[in-house]
């Protein structure tokens, strides 16, 4: 269906990225982790020591990646390199919840992230179905308990060695509150959002889900 935009959103490990990406397979469209976007931010902040709070110099970082960003089906390339896999981390995580938290960065990525979805798209995020497509024909809040989503998370970073289970824990619950509480665009679920709670629902079982209400809309 082209045009048709479907909005995931939810909190760290709730499996909106695996779902948007099994639901896109399904109905045939492109998907786009908004997450990404943020986590190249913070990244790129990162490797070049830029002090997460500083405005301008933010600013201008975002300007830049939003001249070499490219979007791809395997993730996101800035300067022609897949930088994917190396945005996984915690830390860089952390790093993205926090300039995700200023409105000069959010509102530069607004206009890709609207563009982007112009033909059709189903998007993962915070903010998707509250302000980047506040228009979307289905808005989904994924959720699940924050034991479940750390240990999701967990699993997925153990191959990198490192945190034990309540340390990612505590790691999550941070960026949750940040990500809730922060000013501009916080995670919440729209008015019109459909609330799934996956704490004891296969992916499977949630994509069905999705199905059946999109089917019922038509
Ligand atoms: O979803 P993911 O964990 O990759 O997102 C990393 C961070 O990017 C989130 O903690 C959040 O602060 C920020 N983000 C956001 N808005 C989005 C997607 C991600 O603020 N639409």
């Amino acid at each position: 269906v082209p045009g048709l935009q479907i909005a995931i959103d939810g909190p760290s490990g709730s499996g909106k990225g695996t779902v948007a990406k099994m639901l896109a397979g399904e109905v045939g469209l492109p998907v786009l982790d908004t997450g990404l976007l943020y986590r190249l931010i913070g990244g790129l902040a990162l490797e070049r020591d830029i002090a997460l709070d500083d405005s301008e110099a933010l600013a201008a970082l975002v300007d830049e990646m939003l001249e070499q960003v490219a979007w791809t089906v395997n993730g996101i390339a800035f300067g022609g390199e897949n930088w994917t896999d190396r945005l996984r981390s915690e830390a860089v995580g952390a790093a993205a919840s926090t300039v995700a938290a200023q409105q000069q960065v959010r509102d530069k990525l607004l206009g890709l992230q609207r563009k982007i979805a112009e033909s059709g798209c189903i998007m993962d995020g915070r903010d998707v179905g509250t302000v980047v497509l506040p228009q979307a024909q289905a808005k989904f809040f994924l959720n699940a308990s924050v034991r479940e989503r750390a240990r999701r998370r967990w699993a997925q970073l153990k191959d990198q060695g490192g945190s034990s289970l309540e340390a990612v824990i505590e790691e999550l619950k941070m960026r949750d509150q940040r990500d809730r509480e922060r000013q501009h665009a916080p995670l919440r679920q729209a008015e019109d959002g459909i609330a799934i709670d996956s704490t004891t629902m296969r992916v499977d079982d949630v994509v069905d889900r999705m199905l059946g209400v999109l089917a019922r809309r038509g």
